[in-house]
């Protein structure tokens, strides 16, 4: 009758794979709870954990916009009402509304007499995501959903691919308070891509996920650098520049903006994390910047249901 899913929150992008490539973050997430009531239709009865004001109804919230794709397209003949606990800071870039929109796809899969598959409740939980971004992306919700690694191929008909990282790598993540509307931090995105750019792009992509599946680290610090998106975004990060270089500095794999900012992540190996961590919390510090942050694995199983009555 009732089910709470947990899902993780994600950072997107990872540098160089704009809009199809993200990580799952379980140190923090948000939790769905959702039950069967006898008349068809979807409302929201409670959001909770968050400072800001959400939409109750359900065409206007990510969760809600998710749940209403999944009962529409499976013709359910019963109601589904919803509880929102938010454990992701709103406008972080750690993928807030995807994984409120994966959370209630899951926990509302529990509820069915024919469950389905993770890779189907993805394409709802997408319907979901767009009324946050205004566009279907992928790379907070197919991580939030799967766990890991994860690129995603396609919209309509999308194949989902956990890529494995070499075990010794650790993310270390940053969230500065301050909100930045990921519209927003789309708009200001030019439309077309130089040339040369794109070849390195390309490169650059190619690279790290073959780095990846060979447990290549040289090749995942070569090529750990986004030349198109990064450029256009780091102003509205105060402080960007000299704690990416920090963290470079100590001894960072690579280090970007996470999904549209303002987090931003690193990759490091396990022995230096620590040292990476420090690093960015020194250079926000030094630009008055408050943050909270963690050090990350990446062995997450991605959205689960925690609990089913
Ligand atoms: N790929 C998206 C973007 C992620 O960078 O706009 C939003 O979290």
């Amino acid at each position: 009758m009732r089910a709470t899913a947990f899902a993780p929150a994600s950072v997107g992008n990872v540098a160089i794979g704009f809009d199809i490539l993200g990580f799952a973050v379980d140190a923090l997430g948000d939790r769905v709870t959702v039950a069967r009531r006898p008349e068809p239709g979807v409302t929201i009865s409670a959001i909770r954990g968050t400072p800001m004001d959400l939409p109750l109804e359900p065409e206007r919230n990510t969760a809600g916009r998710a749940l209403l794709a999944m009962a529409t397209a499976l013709s359910l003949d019963f109601g589904l009402d919803m509880q929102i606990e938010k454990g992701i800071p709103l406008g972080s870039g750690l993928g807030g509304s995807a994984a409120s929109a994966v959370g209630a796809v899951v926990a509302a899969n529990a509820l069915l007499r024919e469950p389905r598959s993770k890779l189907e409740l993805l394409k709802f939980a997408m319907e979901g995501e767009a009324v946050a971004s205004g566009s279907l992306h992928v790379d907070n919700i197919a991580p939030s959903m799967f766990g890991g690694l994860v690129l995603t191929v396609g919209i309509d008909h999308p194949r989902v691919k956990q890529i494995p990282v070499p075990p010794s790598v650790r993310a270390i993540i940053a969230h500065p308070h301050m909100f930045l509307s990921t519209k927003q931090a789309r708009a200001i995105l030019r439309r077309s891509v130089e040339l040369s750019d794109f070849v390195w792009q390309t490169a650059n992509l190619a690279g790290f996920i073959s780095g990846c599946y060979t447990d290549d680290l040289d090749m995942i610090r070569a090529s750990f650098e986004d030349v198109v998106i990064e450029p256009q975004r780091q102003a509205l990060i105060p402080g960007f520049a000299d704690v990416r270089q920090a963290a470079m500095d100590a001894g960072a794999l690579g280090c970007s903006i996470s999904g549209a900012g303002p987090a931003m992540f690193a990759w490091a190996l396990e022995s230096h994390a620590e040292g990476v961590r420090a690093a960015m919390q020194r250079e926000f510090a030094r630009h008055g910047v408050k943050i909270d942050d963690w050090i990350v694995e990446f062995g997450s199983p991605g959205a689960r249901v925690v609990a089913s009555e």
